[in-house]
Order: C-alpha cells, then sequence, then structure tokens
C-alpha cells in the first residue's frame, strides 16, 4: 500500500457520503464500497473434484435449510447439476476452437479462417453490427471488409464471448441478471488482457469468464425461482467453485482456473503480486468502479486496487483501461451502463 494515510482519509471522506440507497444495494450490484471490494467465495480451491465435493455439501446443506419449496428444488436442481457430466453445459463453441488453431500459427491462412467465419451465421451478425456501429464512418460492403475492420482478434474474442451466450437462460429477472454478468465479463477480460498487453489468450478467457459460475446458478434458478435471497447468497458464496468445475468442462488453458477460483481471494493463490488471479481481481475491482462512477456513484477503487496489488500496480492505469473498453462497448452498441453489474 502507498500512502495509507490518503486511503484512510478516502475511506472515512467516503462513509460519510453513502446514502441509505448506496446501503441498500445489494452485493449483486456493488462490488466495490468505500474503497473495500465487498465479495469472496466459500471454497479456496482450483482443483475440480475437491471443488465439486465441497459444492456437493453446501448445496445439501441449502436444500436441507430451505425455508420455501422453491429454494429447496433450486438447492435440488444445482445437486442435479453438479451430478450430470459436464455440469448438462453446452460445448465450447466450436468456431472459437476452430478460430483458435487456425490463428495460433505465425500466418494464418486467410482462406480457412475466412471459411470458418462464414459457416457460423451467428458470428457473421455480430461482426456485421459492429462493423456498421458508430465506431467507423461509413458501412463496408463485403464481408471481408467488415472482417479485416473489426479485426482477427477482435473475432477470436466474439467468437469465445459465444460460450457465455451457449449458456441458455429462458427470459425473466434471472435472465437479466445473467445478461449483466456476461456483460461483466467481456469488460473484465478485456481489461485483464490489456493490463498485461495480451490481446488473444488466456488472460482474456480468465476474465472473460471469471464469473461463469453465477451463469450455472442463474440457469437453475430460471428453472426453479427460488427467493431472490438465496440465489444471491449461493452466487456470492459459490460462483467461484461452479466457475472452476466450467472451466474443467471447457478444458480451458490451465491458468483459467485458478484465476476463476482465486480472483478474489488470490493472497491464498499466492506466488506474486501480479499472478493471474491477482489480475483479474484488479480487472474486476477497476471495471466495477469505473461503471460506479458513470452511475454517479463514487465507491473509491483505487484504494481497491492498491490492496490488491500489493501496492505494486498505480491504480491510474486499470482504471483508464476500464474507462475505454466501456466507451469501445458502447460505440459497437452495448447497453454497458445499463445491465453490466
Ligand atoms: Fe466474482
Ligand atoms: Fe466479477
Amino acid at each position: 500500500m502507498g500512502d495509507s494515510s490518503q486511503t484512510f482519509c478516502l475511506r472515512e471522506a467516503s462513509r460519510d457520503e453513502a446514502t441509505p440507497e448506496d446501503e441498500a444495494l445489494s452485493s449483486a450490484n456493488r462490488k466495490v464500497v468505500n474503497g473495500q471490494w465487498v465479495g469472496g467465495c466459500n471454497a479456496k480451491t482450483s482443483d475440480s473434484v475437491e471443488a465439486r465435493t465441497l459444492l456437493h455439501r453446501a448445496m445439501r446443506h441449502e436444500r436441507d435449510a430451505a425455508i420455501t419449496a422453491p429454494d429447496r428444488m433450486f438447492a435440488g436442481a444445482l445437486i442435479e447439476v453438479l451430478d450430470a457430466p459436464d455440469l448438462r453445459l453446452p460445448d465450447f463453441p466450436e468456431t472459437a476452437q476452430k478460430l483458435d488453431r487456425q490463428l495460433a500459427t505465425l500466418e494464418p491462412n486467410y482462406g480457412q479462417v475466412m471459411h470458418t467465419i462464414e459457416a457460423d451465421p451467428t458470428l457473421v451478425g455480430s461482426i456485421w453490427k459492429i462493423a456498421r456501429s458508430a465506431r467507423f464512418p461509413k458501412p463496408p460492403n463485403s464481408l471481408s471488409m467488415a472482417v479485416s475492420r473489426v479485426g482477427l482478434v477482435e473475432i477470436w474474442r466474439i467468437s469465445v464471448q459465444m460460450a457465455l451466450e451457449a449458456i441458455r437462460i429462458p427470459p425473466g429477472q434471472f435472465k437479466d441478471q445473467a445478461d449483466g454478468i456476461r456483460h461483466h465479463g467481456v469488460l473484465v477480460g478485456d481489461v485483464t488482457a490489456a493490463l498485461v498487453r495480451e490481446r488473444q489468450g488466456p488472460q482474456f478467457l480468465a476474465g472473460l469468464l471469471h464469473d461463469v459460475g453465477s451463469l450455472v446458478i442463474l440457469e437453475a434458478a430460471a428453472r426453479t425461482q427460488p427467493t431472490q435471497e438465496m440465489v444471491e447468497r449461493v452466487i456470492s458464496q459459490h460462483h467461484c467453485a461452479f466457475g472452476v468445475l466450467v472451466a474443467k468442462a471447457w478444458r480451458m488453458d490451465p491458468s483459467v482456473g485458478p484465476a476463476i477460483a482465486f480472483h478474489h481471494d488470490p493472497l491464498v493463490f499466492g506466488t506474486g503480486s501480479m499472478d493471474l488471479p491477482r489480475l483479474v481481481g484488479i480487472a474486476d475491482i477497476a471495471v466495477s468502479g469505473a461503471l460506479d462512477h458513470l452511475r454517479g456513484r463514487e465507491s473509491f477503487p483505487e484504494v481497491a486496487i492498491q490492496q490488491m496489488s500489493l501496492g505494486q500496480m498505480e491504480p491510474t492505469r486499470p482504471m483508464v483501461l476500464a474507462e475505454r473498453t466501456i466507451e469501445r462497448l458502447q460505440r459497437e452498441g452495448m447497453d454497458v451502463v445499463g445491465t453490466a453489474v
């Protein structure tokens, strides 16, 4: 921590400014409060076998302690998800896997890459949407021009983001919450990758997927309609462990599981001041703090970033990266401020 007296002043000042509305906001939509990062996960493990065992125990306890029938069904639905092979998840998108292989070579074969893109109508639609957005002065006149405008790395990212879309949740409050978490993942992925100046790779994936466990939980919630209080508790305590199981099911790079597992508690991982769990945590704080700012709330994210980075990172940098990412995605038409958590 650089200047502890400044930290203290910021916290004291902000405490005075907290409004009743601020206090009422749940942990689901407030991440940084008065320079402190709110949140944490119960299971401190990136081992998928251990994560599954701990989640099983926790969900059985939730089921036995549930007061309402929907809450009991919700815990039961999560136990069924844990018992199913690969959590009953859809496969990781084939297009993303193909592009990953094709772009990994030094000189990608453009014809092959175009063939992969053209075979995926959803991806083509997303590319057109961005190429026609306010980011560019006028619309492109061919798919090839749209692809070169958007760029292959960006297209790889969009194809990977489709993994989050593939977890289908029926319309309603839980889908709205899930959409916010998807947008949040895109923002945190972008900032995590930018922190290490790596546009394509496990850093982006780790940021994108860091809260993916919440989507698994919300999918079960949408089927059983439990109380919001129970959903929020299960998310805040167990989204990391569910996320570890998703990373395993989707056969992610070995660095992604620990980043998901420890993004709230990088001290538990503790390999260094700039390890991936810590970078994801920093990006998470920066994104939440920048959105708070745009929504007219001051949460003092710089203080939380200093703590998360063990004083090794100048907090301005992640904040600037988060603001830039938010601006860019807004220009591409994403309702970042309205939906992202
Ligand atoms: Fe999280
Ligand atoms: Fe997050």
